[in-house]
């Protein structure tokens, strides 16, 4: 007794100091967990979607780790004998979802334990049980024994192309934290996917379990933003909200699986020696070291790269997303001016900033366009349109041998004409602005008009919004330090200190005396929703040159100049890119035939985007445009870094 005693004076003596060490109960949790199943890398979320009866079973024969045993769950009203031919369905459609996993199949309407086979042609069977609870969807789980919980499957990949800032797990409440897992890679990411089975796609939910790269400049809640700049990642702390434009896509459905990079506060860089806070990522098209174009530049490649990402929301104040599109062989969008709200967005220029998609599938892009915009978009996919039969061509070839993409423009435009049963009328814009500007614009040519305007703009934008806010609050964490900032920005944000405080609104007007004169006498809108757009206008969106990412440039300065690609920024007008084809050539890397490609911008009248999205859809059907495939080239195939020595029967060499 006088034993007993004294040990129960002793616990509860341990206990008072432990609660004098915490003073708080101590938090365990769970952050998911890794394993590999038949040599597939998976995550188990830590998040359950519900839980099973499990009543007297042990499931012995189903292995096991760390009391999680692979099940799957059926909702669909299937016979067992339909069974085998509907998991052989999921396997072609799901990249997560992998026959093993349906050892034991939780079956709705199942009324008792009974065994199937999986595939007539091999030995496999199924153990079937009842399940009661018609809230989990169907798919792949992770079993746990002890409670009966079932947790979310995740298939795990390695970021190769060097594409992601964070990858994300996004919570069922729609909030993210960063997801707990590491496969081999070579210092990359480790990015983790849902089972595609677990999303049905709904009026209401039209994005259901699409998977969305998000650049590394939108804040969503439970996430840090770098904005390309390591400084900006280590003094802030997690977002708490999620911006307009990543809510709307959240709430129609999507899984967002990681933050992108951008080529630092999404000013544009070489991949040579302007990147200096992070590496640019990798291009995978033909020898795999061009550059990817920026700024979003892990929008780009990613969707080049990755079968298992559907699309990648980017951003375009000055060729951001078109520049990535069109190295990458891609379809981009550069939205008319204003579509949606870019609050917690990290601003280059208001008057230029957009939102829009790199992607590879154009019946996709008319629906994450839809869900992005909202009211403002209008969706040609339920009418006939009447396309315009004006095709303009700026600095368009006509000579097929002047270049090796000259063909493949040129055909193009021929196809295009006659698709929309429409002439081609090749137009110079300096010569036309001469023709028809407007009297306020006195004499001035175009190039002097715009000379300086988007530089103007996003160096006085960013120097007031981003950058001073930035340098106070890291000075005053830093004891009056200056944060490093690329040279890029840098040289951009000098150029603006040296403007008087005027010049934004100069930029303003002069913009706006190019706007009103382009949309009223080039581009002007017809008032039918089926056409919308007057005219159509193209320029070369990659002409398929080699620009490979280790030359040496002179230093950044500042974006002067006025170039057909700025024209969609100034007029507010929506710029699509397309890819057409591509070329082959001799590469400067590898001394070796590649493919680098080619593609196309499209210009419509303001507010006509939907037009560009059906006309991707249209010209795809119509075998006109390629639908690009990840891969090194736009039509698929090895990525070189990725090939492996035991293709050809090579051993590991061991040096030394
Ligand atoms: C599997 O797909 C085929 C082809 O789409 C379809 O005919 C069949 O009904 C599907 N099986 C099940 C069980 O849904
Ligand atoms: C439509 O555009 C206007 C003007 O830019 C904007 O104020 C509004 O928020 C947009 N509406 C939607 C649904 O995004
Ligand atoms: C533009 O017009 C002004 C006066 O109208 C004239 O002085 C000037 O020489 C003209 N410039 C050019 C380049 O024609
Ligand atoms: C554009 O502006 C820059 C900077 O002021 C200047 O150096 C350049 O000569 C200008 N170019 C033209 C065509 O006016
Ligand atoms: C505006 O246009 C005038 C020519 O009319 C040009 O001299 C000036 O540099 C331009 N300013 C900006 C900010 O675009
Ligand atoms: C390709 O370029 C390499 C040098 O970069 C050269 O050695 C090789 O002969 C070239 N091949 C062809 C087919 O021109």
């Amino acid at each position: 007794m006088a034993f007993a005693g004294q040990f129960l004076l002793f616990l509860a003596a341990t206990l008072l100091v432990l609660d004098t060490i915490s003073g708080t109960t101590a938090q365990l949790v769970p952050t998911g967990l890794s394993v590999t199943f038949n040599d597939v890398y998976y995550y188990i979320s830590p998040y359950s979607s519900g839980k099973l009866v499990l009543g007297p079973t042990s499931l012995s024969s189903v292995p096991s780790v760390f009391g999680f045993k692979p099940v799957t769950v059926v909702q669909e009203a299937v016979t067992l004998s339909r069974i085998p031919s509907l998991l052989s369905n999921w396997t072609a459609i799901d990249d997560v979802f992998q026959p093993a996993f349906a050892e034991a199949i939780f079956l709705t309407g199942a009324s008792g334990f009974s065994i199937t086979k999986q595939d007539a042609a091999d030995a496999s069977s199924s153990m079937v049980l009842p399940l009661r609870d018609p809230t989990i969807p169907s798919g792949p789980y992770f079993l746990e024994m002890a409670t009966g919980s079932l947790y979310p499957v995740y298939r795990l990949y390695d970021d190769f192309a060097g594409a992601f800032t964070e990858a994300l797990l996004q919570t069922p409440g729609g909030t993210f934290q960063p997801l707990s897992a590491q496969i081999p890679g070579s210092a990359s990411l480790t990015v983790g996917v849902p089972s595609r089975l677990y999303f049905t796609k709904t009026a209401d939910k039209p994005l259901a379990g699409v998977r969305i790269g998000v650049k590394d400049i939108y804040q969503l809640a439970g996430v840090k933003n770098s904005n390309g700049n390591r400084a900006w990642y280590n003094l802030y702390p997690v977002n708490e909200v999620t911006g307009t434009a990543v809510q709307r896509l959240i709430d129609a459905g999507v899984q967002i699986v990681g933050s992108q990079k951008a080529s630092q506060f999404a000013n544009g860089e070489m991949a040579t020696a302007d990147w200096v806070d992070y590496h640019s990522p990798f291009n995978p098209r033909g020898d795999g070291y061009q550059d990817p174009s920026s700024s979003s530049s892990g929008a780009g490649t990613s969707i080049a790269s990755y079968e298992w990402l559907d699309a990648a929301l980017g951003s375009d104040t000055g060729g951001s997303i078109r520049g990535p599109a069109g190295v990458q062989g891609l379809f981009g969008n550069r939205p008319s001016h204003g579509l949606v709200p870019l609050d917690h967005v990290m601003p280059l220029s208001t008057a230029l900033d957009t939102s829009g998609f790199l992607i590879r599938d154009p019946a996709l892009w008319d629906i994450t366009n839809s869900v992005l915009y909202g009211d403002n978009y209008t969706s040609l996919a339920d009418v006939t349109p009447k396309y315009p039969t004006t095709i303009y061509t700026v600095s368009f070839p006509t000579n097929p041998s002047s270049s090796l993409a000259a063909p493949i423009l040129i055909d193009f435009v021929d196809a295009l004409a006659s698709f929309v049963g429409g002439t081609v009328a090749p137009l110079t814009l300096s010569d036309a602005w001469t023709a028809s500007r407007p009297p306020a614009a006195g004499n001035t040519t175009l190039s002097q008009l715009l000379n300086i305007t988007y530089a103007t703009f996003i160096s006085k934008e960013q120097t007031s919004l981003v950058r001073d806010p930035f340098y106070a609050d890291y000075s005053a964490v830093h004891d009056g330090r200056r944060p490093f900032v690329d040279p890029a920005p840098l040289a951009r944000w000098a150029f603006g200190d040296s403007l008087p405080d005027s010049a934004l609104d100069a930029a303003i007007s002069n913009k706006t005396l190019f706007m009103d004169w382009f949309n009223t006498q080039i581009l002007p809108p017809v008032n039918d929703p089926a056409q919308c757009s007057s005219s159509l206008l193209l320029y070369i969106g990659s002409s398929g040159s080699q620009n490979p990412r280790n030359q040496y440039f002179s230093a950044p300065s500042p974006p002067f100049g006025f170039s057909t690609g700025r024209v969609s920024g100034m007029a507010e007008c929506p710029d699509s890119v397309y890819p057409l084809g591509q070329v082959s050539e001799n590469s400067s890397i590898t001394g070796h035939e590649e493919w680098f490609p080619v593609a196309v911008d499209i210009l419509a009248a303001k507010g006509c985007d939907g037009l560009l999205a059906r006309l991707a859809k249209d010209l795809a059907a119509a075998g006109i445009l390629p639908v690009p495939q990840v891969g090194g080239s736009i039509t698929g195939g090895d990525i070189l870094m990725r090939k492996r020595a035991e293709e050809k029967g090579l051993k590991m060499r061991y040096i030394g």
